[in-house]
């Protein structure tokens, strides 16, 4: 028989996605439901982009480059170094969105055990992403009363181990969507340089 596996039994589910059964259940009920689990985009999308999508001249779906289209990528560090960015075409790696580049980042750089700080509130499915990677989040909370702002450094420091490997910060953060200043990204990087970490 096949069995589940420790790390499969240890996986949590999506917080976002769980709720959606609840929620279709009660709509089958005829109640009324806020959708505030999941961001839906409520922008249009732009006209040009559906557009390409409708009009694609192509006979076959193919694979692409694993890296991604090389035009895209191109074009990516074109816009990068249009604001000062120095990034080169080939540093970039297209992924299927956010979860997968961040599985890629944890698996690349981190090892079983190791542990990332995180300023909390973060997006709930890292810790399903940290579980997968076999890595430990280590949650630094930010306060409504100041607007979500990254917490002291110092708070940073006190939980840097042996273990730590990073600090990961998502910026705008979602959810409390707090753009971090300058000046805190500058101590961020401070301290990851101090410290010799990997991942920010
Ligand atoms: C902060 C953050 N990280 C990762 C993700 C996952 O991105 P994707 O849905 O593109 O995999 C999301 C999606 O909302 C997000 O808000």
């Amino acid at each position: 028989m096949i069995e589940i596996s420790q790390r499969g039994m240890d996986m949590p589910s999506s917080p976002i996605r769980k709720l959606a059964n609840y929620a279709e259940a009660a709509k089958k009920e005829g109640v009324k439901v806020y959708h505030l689990n999941i961001g839906q985009p409520d922008i249009e999308t732009p006209a040009i982009m559906m557009e390409a999508v409708r009009n694609a001249d192509m006979k076959v779906l193919e694979y692409t480059d694993s890296a991604g289209i090389l035009s895209f990528r191109k074009k990516l560090a074109a816009y990068y170094q249009s604001k000062n960015i120095s990034v080169d075409y080939t540093d970039i790696l297209i992924t299927i969105g956010g979860s997968e580049g961040i599985l890629f980042a944890f698996m690349a750089c981190l090892d079983a055990g190791d542990e990332i700080i995180v300023p909390e509130p973060f997006y709930a499915n890292y810790i399903g992403f940290a579980m997968a990677a076999g890595i430990k989040i280590i949650p630094i909370t930010s306060s409504i009363e100041s607007g979500f702002a990254l917490p002291p450094i110092e708070s940073f420091k006190a939980k840097i181990t042996s273990k730590t490997k990073g600090i990961f910060i998502c910026n705008p953060n979602n959810p409390t969507g707090y753009v971090y200043s300058e000046e805190e990204l500058l101590q961020i990087r401070d301290l990851i340089k101090e410290k010799d970490l990997k991942i920010n």
